[in-house]
């Protein structure tokens, strides 16, 4: 029997919400990164990870050093025979025992690793609560032969507590306080130092505010918090001192190198089963009971039921919106994937293996949080309002900030601003909430201002930065951060940046005219025409527009570039905001297929850059045909299938989707490597001795892109103010396909039909059996359900 798109590595469940991998041997990790909005850890395939509280960086729990390679730090479980001396581990990391059956389950919100090894069945779950900084470690373990066996289970973690990477571990080390409680069969680890000034400004002067613990549902056997005991020096993990002893050593205190490890002793009659749960936490001192939460989680009927609300909490988030089309890929990664990605590692987690990020970039976070905007739109509501906290007075905003007590780079980076008002107006759309306009927020640096405000000194301050040909400056960068070069004297010019400023104008203008601002309506509607005209006299190429020109004056993305001749962000974009025009909308398009949409997805330019150029930046940096120098980096080759619908080229928008969709390249798995479940920040291009690798999975922007490309580009479902319209472009081989989703608190049902096999175009749409002139879905906001019938086809 075969499943979706199965691989010798893995195949997803049938209906799309598991992925399952059947070898511990995938080509790269293929992991989970779990969080609940706080609390977060992640998990490969081989059981190796690492937790975190609020971000992986300023606040990480255990530890890891990031090696995709040997992906070797864990959180483990052993198991052992205390008979035969056979022991082996509950994940194949450390132990990598052999094994007679294998399976490892990741999905949204919890991972599960099936074993059996000599002649034990292993059924291991990893979740995290919704509500608490507690993570749960299920264990079943069942005996398949005929012999009672005595099994001992010993859990194992090291302590980071604090800042990471801890390249002075042996400093840190020396702060770190372990204890025990045989009567809550628990270890705890506090740390006398966290990377923060005291009130007085004075460095490594303050406590780790949290109590870490481990805790088990058994009887505690015996325990140790040193590694020097556990695992004996020059040792490894992978067969410690402790599988060599009887007990562990009960090691505690302040003197050690401070690790986690409870045992516990499991008999098992034949074919009995029996449950152990080990929870793992972090509890703040004074708000949290670290007591409490163990007595409360630490037990197999409390882990039952936390991993249903763990189903239910998800459900929240990914259920509010489903579609069915004929293309399972598209379907799987819509309702499940994407959205647990984005707000699972992008929102929350901030963290994955290949980037550990302590904060929130703000145009990063800002466009991830459009993913909430079915499910629960006060989610997106909430991080609008939070990156208005991060502007100051005179327009700008930090590049990024930290997530725990802020901070960071105040940069001239010519794009971060304008993605307020640019996520605003899609918020706006989805939910019509003109009072968030209202809402004060303070400045970095001076009192709150309306939103509205906030969005308008983001303009202004665009606005203050134009060349002398009426081109937005470059400055520190635009989008794409690697061309941190280009501009920095602030006389090098971006045409990106022309167009995607052209766009959010188009936007703010009638919301200036709605709050009677009409001074500055009129002044947007002046900039927008000067700039389209700017635009095309000194950003057109002859086949295509420049991506920018350096501060020396020199063009970049041109023809009389031997190397970044073409950029994709500018093309792209001339189309999605409507400033090429007629024969010029055509040509760009005709570049974009020929030289950039190639075997794997569109590329971000091309050729790519081979030797460093200083008055570029570090996109020319890195070997040629990687991240953002000539490979397909996924965040903006989502924005070419938008390109390509509204440039009227359907069969191309889904030839863009399909081959960035991660379940399709499956296909050919040993080429792409990654995780078929979810988007990678980037694929390596044609010059890359790796085409079509994937990289960089998890921690990218692309997540929440793919999801809306899909739905309100392709399935081409799209809220405006006044409903929502029905516009798709489909491969016409497509028989129909059906959206269900929240709008404006009512739910639609949408069947969209398609019997004459055309690409586009609503012939007909009838809404709750009345049939409507327009194809734009009225607003209910009544709570109810209404069913829409589309029929697509040529208009008489
Ligand atoms: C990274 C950054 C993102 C940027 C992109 C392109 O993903 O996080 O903000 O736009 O690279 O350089």
């Amino acid at each position: 029997m075969s499943h979706p798109f199965e691989c010798k590595y893995g195949y997803f469940s049938d209906d799309g919400r598991e992925y399952c991998i059947t070898t511990p041997f995938t080509p790269r990790p293929w992991g989970n990164i779990i969080s609940n909005g706080d609390y977060s850890l992640m998990i490969s395939q081989n059981g190796s990870g690492y937790s975190w509280r609020g971000n992986a960086g300023q606040n990480r729990i255990t530890r890891s050093f990031q090696d995709l390679i040997k992906d070797n730090w864990g959180k483990y479980l052993y198991i052992r025979d205390r008979k035969s001396g056979a022991f082996w581990s509950a994940t194949f990391k450390p132990v990598m025992h052999p094994y007679e059956d294998f399976l490892v389950v990741h999905s949204i919100g919890y991972s599960r690793f099936i074993q059996v090894i000599e002649g034990i069945r292993s059924e291991l779950t990893v979740f995290i609560a919704p509500d608490a900084p507690v993570e749960l470690m299920q264990l079943t373990l069942t005996n398949l032969g005929e012999d009672t066996r005595e099994l001992d289970v010993t859990s194992y973690a090291e302590w980071a507590l604090g800042f990471a990477p801890d390249e002075h571990r042996e400093f840190h080390k020396l702060f770190i306080d372990t204890s025990t409680d045989f009567t809550l069969n628990a270890v705890f680890a506090r740390k006398y130092l966290w990377g923060f000034p005291d009130e007085h400004g004075r460095y490594n002067n303050i406590n780790w505010p949290y109590t870490a613990f481990m805790a088990v549902s058994e009887p505690l056997v015996s325990f140790d918090c040193d590694k020097e005991s556990f695992l004996g020096m020059y040792r490894s993990e992978e067969h410690p001192a402790a599988m060599d002893a009887q007990h562990l050593s009960g090691r505690v205190g302040r003197f050690h190198d401070a690790i986690a490890a409870l045992q516990v002793a499991v008999s098992l009659a034949p074919q009995q089963s029996k449950t152990v749960v080990f929870t793992l936490g972090a509890a703040e001192d004074e708000k949290e009971d670290a007591a409490a939460l163990i007595r409360r989680f630490t037990s197999v009927e409390a882990s039952r039921q936390t991993l249903q609300a763990v189903h239910d909490f998800w459900s929240r988030f990914v259920d509010g919106e489903h579609v069915e089309t004929p293309d399972p890929a598209l379907n799987f990664m819509t309702n499940y994937w994407l959205k647990y990605q984005a707000i699972s590692c992008r929102l929350w987690g901030k963290s994955a293996f290949y980037q550990v990020s302590a904060g929130y970039g703000y145009r990063d976070q800002l466009q991830d949080s459009q993913i909430f905007l079915v499910g629960d739109p006060s989610f997106a509501r909430k991080q609008l309002l939070m990156h208005a906290a991060q502007q100051f007075i005179e327009g700008d905003v930090l590049h990024w900030w930290f997530s725990i007590r802020g901070g960071g780079p105040r940069t001239n980076c010519s794009d971060d601003l304008l993605w307020l008002p640019f996520i605003l107006d899609a918020y706006l759309k989805e939910t019509a909430d003109y009072a968030i306009l209202d809402e004060a927020v303070p400045y970095l640096n001076a009192p709150a201002e309306p939103l509205y405000d906030h969005c308008k000194r983001a303009i202004e301050r665009a606005f203050s930065r134009f060349s002398p040909r009426g081109i937005p400056l470059m400055g520190d960068h635009d989008w794409n951060d690697g061309l941190n070069a280009v501009g920095t004297l602030l006389k090098g010019e971006s045409f990106w940046v022309a167009e995607f400023l052209y766009v959010i104008l188009g936007n703010f203008i009638p919301l200036a005219r709605r709050r009677g601002d009409e001074c500055f309506a009129r002044r947007c509607e002046d900039v927008r025409v000067s700039l389209k005209d700017a635009l095309n006299r000194f950003g057109w190429d002859g086949e295509w527009y420049l991506q920018a020109t350096t501060d020396a004056g020199l063009p970049l993305g041109s023809h009389e570039n031997d190397e970044g001749r073409i950029f994709l962000m500018p093309n792209i974009w001339a189309i999605i905001s409507g400033m090429a025009e007629g024969e010029r909308t055509r040509k760009v398009v005709d570049s974009i297929t020929r030289y950039l949409l190639k075997d794997y997805g569109t590329l971000l330019n091309y050729p790519a850059f081979t030797k460093p150029r200083p008055d570029v930046g570090y996109v020319t940096r890195y070997a040629p045909g990687l991240r953002e120098n000539g490979g397909v980096y996924t965040h903006a080759a989502t924005w070419s299938v938008w390109a390509y619908t509204l440039a009227g080229e359907p069969e191309r928008a889904y030839e863009a989707y399909h081959k960035i969709c991660p379940p399709n390249r499956s296909a050919d798995i040993d080429t792409y490597k990654a995780e078929p479940y979810v988007t990678p920040g980037n694929v390596d291009g044609p010059q890359s001795e790796y085409y079509g690798r994937g990289g960089w999975t998890w921690y990218t922007g692309s997540a929440q892109w793919l999801h809306r490309v899909a739905t309100h580009w392709i399935l081409g479902i799209r809220p405006q103010e006044e409903g929502l319209l029905v516009d798709p472009s489909i491969p016409a081989e497509w028989d129909g396909f059906t959206v269900r989703r929240r709008f404006r608190s009512a739910e639609y049902e949408i069947h969209v039909r398609n019997p004459e096999h055309v690409h586009r175009g609503v012939k007909s749409l009838v809404v709750d059996g009345k049939p409507l002139e327009s194809n734009l879905i009225p607003v209910f906001a009544d709570g109810q359900k209404h069913v829409v019938e589309v029929v697509l086809g040529r208009k008489e």
